[in-house]
């Protein structure tokens, strides 16, 4: 099996619809990436497979969807307009630029080769500002959020005052957050407008260890029901000097990518740091009352925060394949999880003529109603297989002579490519329990 690349992923992504750099044909954007017919599938996907762990499957956990403007004064209390930097140093001699903690001050310069060409380093804010209304002064500046998290703790009073939630409970949410980065690279990997798919845990103070050994546990095993490959997930614990300005406690789950390993998601505990900033910073109370004993305190929290676009690139990195076959032809294959794949079932006639294809056409839109369907009778069938084993699809139906005569058709199986005769009438329960009982060979 050869090795996956970052550039064979691109490729890939290009190739067949699921990511295009931002404005290609003005020469591109660097830092920001568009989805495409089958990247945004994907993303959705990955999003609501995340929403419906959190919140569905939790009876603790709602739901909120706050601006991504806010008001500037949340980032002066949040800390991030003192801390929110990451140290830069420029090149001298070629102009790069580079963080001072990702590369070796002392080495050469990783571009042009020379040597004590460094600035000293110098700390730059990540987030990007503009101004809202017509008066571009001082007053008028807002940000744009560099995380979802502080939409959640503004909001964390109306949520207690308005749903019947109690401690423990928490708030999720997914959304855009932008960083101006001082390098963007690999790809969707790092960009400076992203998606965050975060939750805020809401606890007794004091119960904060056991809530992170909870999720700390609950977020590593989640990664196993989208099918991705355990030996490629660790976790990195954070030590003094990694650890965010809020957090007491911080473990990253780590994946490995075609790059080497990364951070995907963090669990941070943030003690009672953020809610205690707000009430200080508004004199709005921000205390919890416990129903039960009429306690009142500043919850703790703990947060799990993991990258929507970065886990695109996960599922990705974890579904590709180039598998030799027997007789010397090769496969490119994504072995998404079911759930997953942009496209869920492919049916294909196996020749126009003599009604196969009319009877092709109204399998397919019986289906569509249960999953997303693909529709395609142009080509040989094994070119047909392959181009839906390039974009993942898990199953693809073969109309034959035989389905007219006997109602049933084949089911073609992406990652055995084994065939079986299923009946029509049973088509969709079928695939129904295939997805449910998915796991990879
Ligand atoms: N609220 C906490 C927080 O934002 P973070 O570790 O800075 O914590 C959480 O970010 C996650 O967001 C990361 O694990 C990563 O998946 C994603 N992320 C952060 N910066 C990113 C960027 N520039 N591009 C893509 N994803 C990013």
């Amino acid at each position: 099996m050869s090795k996956v690349t970052m550039e064979k992923i691109v490729s890939l992504c290009k190739r067949r619809g699921f990511v295009y750099q931002s404005s290609e044909i003005y020469g591109g954007l660097s830092g920001a990436w568009d989805y495409g017919p089958l990247g945004v599938e994907l993303k959705n996907r990955i999003r609501d497979f995340w929403w419906k762990e959190m919140t569905q499957l939790h009876d603790n956990i709602v739901g909120l969807d706050a601006a991504i403007m806010m008001h500037p004064k949340v980032w002066e209390a949040s800390g991030h307009i003192a801390n929110f930097s990451d140290p830069m140093v420029d090149c001298r001699k070629c102009n790069s630029r580079f963080r001072a903690d990702h590369i070796n001050l002392e080495a050469a310069c990783p571009v042009c080769g020379n040597k004590d060409t460094f600035t000293e380093p110098r700390e730059f804010n990540l987030m990007f500002s503009t101004h809202l209304g017509p008066v571009k002064d001082e007053a008028s500046v807002v940000y744009l959020r560099p995380e979802t998290a502080q939409g959640i703790f503004v909001n964390f009073k109306n949520v207690t005052q308005t749903c019947r939630v109690k401690i423990p409970f928490g708030i999720a949410q997914v959304g855009k957050a932008f960083r101006n980065e001082v390098t963007t690279k690999n790809f969707i990997f790092r960009t400076c407008e992203f998606e965050q798919m975060e939750m805020q845990f809401f606890v007794k103070p004091g119960d904060e260890d056991e809530w992170f050994s909870y999720w700390k546990q609950s977020r590593i095993d989640y990664y196993d029901t989208l099918g991705i490959n355990k030996e490629k997930l660790r976790f990195h614990e954070h030590g003094p000097k990694e650890l965010a300005h809020y957090a007491k406690e911080a473990f990253d789950i780590e994946f490995e990518f075609p790059m080497g390993w990364q951070e995907l998601e963090g669990i941070h505990s943030r003690t009672d740091f953020d809610l205690n900033k707000h009430q200080e910073f508004t004199g709005k109370d921000q205390k919890y009352m416990d129903p039960q004993t009429n306690e009142r305190y500043v919850p703790y929290v703990v947060e799990t925060s993991a990258g929507l676009t970065r886990s695109v690139l996960m599922v990705l990195s974890d579904a590709y394949e180039e598998e030799e076959l027997e007789g010397g032809d090769t496969r490119v294959v994504m072995h998404f999880h079911p759930a997953l794949a942009p496209v869920t079932v492919a049916v294909l006639p196996l020749v126009k003529k003599d009604g196969i294809a009319d009877l092709a056409h109204e399998i397919e839109k019986e289906l569509r109603n249960d999953f997303t369907t693909f529709y395609d009778q142009s080509g040989a069938i094994g070119r047909r297989y392959r181009r839906m084993d390039e974009i993942g699809t898990p199953f693809c139906i073969t109309v034959d002579y035989e389905s007219k005569d006997d109602k049933t058709v084949t089911v073609r199986f992406r990652d055995s490519m084994k065939q079986i005769r299923v009946p029509i009438a049973e088509l969709a329960q079928r695939i129904r329990s295939e997805i449910k009982e998915y796991s990879r060979a």
